[in-house]
C-alpha cells in the first residue's frame, strides 16, 4: 500500500459560484444580470430552468456553512454576484447585498473556515450590458469600483481574492458561440471582450492590495491541454492552435508575455484555416494595457476538467466544434473524458514553462446520475475515482516541485450547470430541487476522511 500523504499546509476546499446556488435573483434590491436575462429568455436552457431559486442557499448559507464544517474544509471558495451589491453596476451601493456576503463570511470564519472570494463569476449586471457590456473598456472600470467596494468591505477578513473566473468561457461561450449569457455569436467581439476582462484584472489587482494588503491575489484559467488526434501534420497543427487559442491567450498575457504572436497572425490572416477573423477586434488594446494585465499575482487558480483532443477540420462550417472535439472514452455525464494526465501536464507546465508562483486547483470535479438509493445514500463510486486519481497526480506533480498549494472541489452542492440547467450534478453535497434537502454522497465523505488525514492510501 503506497500512501498518498499532502502537506499540513495544503489547502482543502470546495466552490461554488453565486448565480449558481444562491437564487433569490431579485431580493432585496438586487439588480438583474445578464444570467437572469439570459436564463428568462424562452431556448436558451437545456431543461428551460433558471437560477431564479437554484439551491436557496441565499437563505439557507447557515446550513451550507454547517456542512462544510462537517467536511473538516479549510477553504470555501465562493463568488459574489456583482448586481446584488451594485444593482446598476457601478453608484448606489445595496446595503442588504453586502450584507449578506458580510454574514456569510462570519459564518465561515466561525467555522474555522477561510473565505476565497471570486469577483466575476459571468454575471455581469445587466445595466452594464445595456452599455456594452465587456466589449467597451468602461465596464473594466466599472468592475475596479466594484472591486473596491468589496475589498473595502470585506478585506478585514477575506484574505483571497480571485478576480475573475475562466475568461476563455466568458468571453467566447457569451460572446462568439452564444451558448452563455448575453448569447451573442460575434467572434472578434470575444477577443474584445477578453481584453476587457483581463485588463480589468490588472487594474483591480493593486486597488484590492491597497484595500487589504495582507491580501493574496489571483486569477482563475480554465486550461485544457490540447492533445493532437494523430500524429498526422495537421492534427498536430489543430492541437497547436487550440492550445493558442485557449490557453495562451488568457495565459501568456496575465505572465508578462503579451497575447501569442502566432495566434495574433492567424487571426489577421484573411481566409485563415480556422475561420476566425479577427478584423479590427484587437484595436481595442491601448498603450500600457499589457504592462496593467501582467501586473504580478501572489497565485494563478487552475480550473481543470479535461484534456482536448484536437483535429483538423475537414469543412470550415464544422468550426469550432470539430476541432475541439472530445474524446469518447471513458466520459462523465457531460460528455468529458476523465483524463488525469491532462492535469498532471498542466500542472508540470505551468511550472517548468511560466514558473508561476503558486498555483491552487480552484475547480475540478465530475457530474453523475446520482440518485439517492432506498437507505437515503449517494453511492456515487465513479466520482469518488475521478476524485481520487486527480488527487494522485496533483501529489505526483507536487513531488515534481510544482508549487501547488491547495485543491478546491467542485462543487460544493449539485447546482445550476448554466446551458444544462439542473441536468448535470456535480456536487459534493446531493441537492433535491423539490425540497432543498441537503445529503452528503458517498465521495464527499471519503473526501472528509483525506482532508482529516492530510492524504489517502493507494490501494
Ligand atoms: C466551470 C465553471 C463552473 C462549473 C464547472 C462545471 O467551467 O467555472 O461554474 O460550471 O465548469
Amino acid at each position: 500500500m503506497t500512501r498518498i500523504s499532502f502537506a499540513d499546509s495544503f489547502v482543502w476546499g470546495t466552490a461554488t459560484s453565486a448565480y449558481q446556488i444562491e437564487g433569490a435573483w431579485d431580493a432585496d434590491g438586487k439588480g438583474e444580470s445578464i444570467w437572469d436575462r439570459f436564463t428568462h429568455t424562452p431556448g436558451t436552457i437545456q431543461d428551460g430552468s433558471t437560477g431564479d431559486v437554484a439551491c436557496d442557499h441565499y437563505n439557507r448559507y447557515e446550513e451550507d456553512v454547517a456542512l462544510m464544517a462537517a467536511l473538516g474544509l479549510d477553504a470555501y471558495r465562493f463568488s459574489i454576484s456583482w448586481s446584488r451589491v451594485l444593482p446598476a453596476g457601478r453608484g448606489a451601493l445595496n446595503q442588504a447585498g453586502l450584507d449578506f456576503y458580510s454574514r456569510l463570511v462570519d459564518a465561515l470564519l466561525a467555522h474555522n473556515i477561510a473565505p476565497w472570494v471570486t469577483l466575476y463569476h459571468w454575471d455581469l449586471p445587466q445595466a452594464l450590458q445595456d452599455e456594452g457590456g465587456w466589449e467597451v473598456r468602461a465596464t473594466a472600470e466599472a468592475f475596479v469600483e466594484y472591486a473596491d467596494v468589496m475589498s473595502r468591505h470585506l478585506g478585514d477578513r477575506v484574505k483571497h481574492w480571485i478576480t475573475h473566473n475562466e475568461p476563455f468561457v466568458a468571453a467566447f461561450l457569451g460572446n462568439a458561440w452564444g451558448i452563455h449569457a448575453p448569447g451573442k455569436k460575434e467572434f472578434p467581439k470575444a477577443l474584445r471582450v477578453a481584453h476587457h476582462l483581463l485588463l480589468s484584472h490588472g487594474l483591480a489587482v493593486p486597488v484590492i492590495r491597497g484595500n487589504s494588503p495582507e491580501s493574496k491575489v489571483g486569477i482563475t484559467l480554465d486550461l485544457s491541454p490540447a492533445v493532437p488526434a494523430s500524429l498526422g501534420s495537421a492534427d498536430i497543427q489543430a492541437a497547436q492552435f487550440y492550445d493558442g487559442f485557449h490557453n495562451r491567450w488568457f495565459l501568456d498575457p496575465v505572465c508578462g508575455r503579451g497575447y501569442p504572436q502566432d495566434i495574433l497572425a492567424l487571426y489577421n490572416m484573411p481566409d485563415n484555416p480556422t475561420g476566425m477573423i479577427a478584423d479590427d477586434a484587437m484595436d481595442c488594446v491601448q498603450p500600457g494595457d499589457m504592462e496593467t494585465v501582467a501586473v504580478p499575482i501572489d497565485f494563478l487558480g487552475l480550473n481543470y476538467y479535461f484534456r482536448t483532443v484536437s483535429s483538423h477540420p475537414h469543412d470550415k462550417s464544422e468550426l469550432p466544434q470539430t476541432a475541439f472535439r472530445l474524446t469518447a472514452a471513458d466520459n462523465t455525464n457531460m460528455g468529458w473524458e476523465v483524463a488525469p494526465q491532462g492535469l498532471y501536464d498542466m500542472l508540470n507546465r505551468l511550472h517548468t514553462d511560466y514558473n508561476v508562483p503558486a498555483i491552487y486547483i480552484t475547480e475540478n470535479g465530475s457530474s453523475y446520475d446520482d440518485d439517492l438509493d432506498e437507505s437515503g445514500r449517494v453511492r456515487d463510486v465513479l466520482r469518488q475515482r475521478y476524485l481520487r486519481e486527480h488527487l494522485f497526480v496533483c501529489n505526483q506533480a507536487i513531488r515534481n516541485g510544482v508549487p501547488l498549494q491547495g485543491y478546491f472541489s467542485w462543487s460544493l452542492l449539485d447546482n445550476f450547470e448554466w446551458a444544462f440547467g439542473y441536468l448535470q450534478r456535480f456536487g459534493n453535497i446531493h441537492v433535491d430541487y423539490e425540497t432543498q434537502k441537503r445529503t452528503i454522497k458517498d465521495s464527499a465523505y471519503w473526501y472528509r476522511d483525506v482532508i482529516a488525514a492530510r492524504g489517502f492510501d493507494l490501494v
